[in-house]
């Protein structure tokens, strides 16, 4: 039998550090779903195509390419085609394009199989935006991370700083605000809090104070 935790949540909620964390210290496989769109997005613009008019083409990446999420000494590394592409699907051109993307249906259904392969026997947490409503609606722990967007768009904005990306707070702000728009009304997968969740507001919580909180109630159902 394998133990699900499914985490949902806006960009910026610190979901991805959280995660990481929690998987290294309870040994859960760690599968970050954010990571997959992004491939089929990395793809879709290394191959030219950058709007969603391209719809057939884009569904077409997302049925042909090989994605892997790796773990090396506790550092996850994803993998597109086999080549390394961890740094690549942060940058601004995929993070700007990549909600569109996830909002076509048939690469949802594409990406939701693939997820649920993944856990498939193991014990998992993974993080994404409809893990708790829609791949594993009855996930044995189910949490919704939330925050002031201002908060959130300070926390990536130190994070691009530091490595060493342009973009300016307000840029930031306008492009998150406009991501929780996208993430919130997409016809499948919208970002929603299950009426089961445990919703936890970290605006004025740090990572450690969140992971602790997160890792008290996991243990709690995972006896
Ligand atoms: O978590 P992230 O910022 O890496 O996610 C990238 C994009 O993918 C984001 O705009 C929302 C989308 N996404 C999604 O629609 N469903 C998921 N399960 C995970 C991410």
């Amino acid at each position: 039998m394998s133990f699900v935790v499914a985490i949902d949540g806006p960009a910026g909620t610190g979901k991805g550090t959280i995660t990481k964390l929690i998987a290294q210290e309870l040994k859960l496989v760690n599968i970050d779903t954010g990571a997959m769109y992004r491939c089929v997005t990395l793809q879709a613009l290394k191959q030219g195509i950058n709007t969603i008019e391209k719809k057939e083409e884009l569904i077409n990446i997302a049925k042909n390419i090989y994605i892997q999420l790796e773990n090396y000494n506790g550092e996850q590394k994803i993998l597109l085609n086999g080549e390394d592409v961890t740094s690549e699907i942060r940058s601004i051109e995929v993070s700007g394009f990549v909600s569109p993307v996830s909002s076509i249906p048939e690469i949802r259904e594409l990406m939701v199989d693939l997820q649920r392969k993944m856990a498939e026997g193991k014990d998992v947490i993974m993080e994404g935006r409809d893990i708790t409503t829609v791949v594993f609606p009855n996930a044995n722990v189910k949490i919704y991370l939330d925050a002031d967007v201002e908060e959130r768009a300070k926390r990536r904005y130190k994070e691009n700083i530091a490595k060493g990306m342009k973009e300016t707070y307000e840029e930031i702000l306008d492009k998150i605000k406009t991501r929780d728009y996208n993430d919130m009304h997409k016809e499948v997968g919208a970002l929603k809090i299950a009426e089961d969740a445990i919703v936890i507001d970290t605006t004025k919580m740090s990572i450690e104070e969140v992971k602790n909180k997160v890792k008290d109630i996991i243990l709690e159902r995972w006896k």
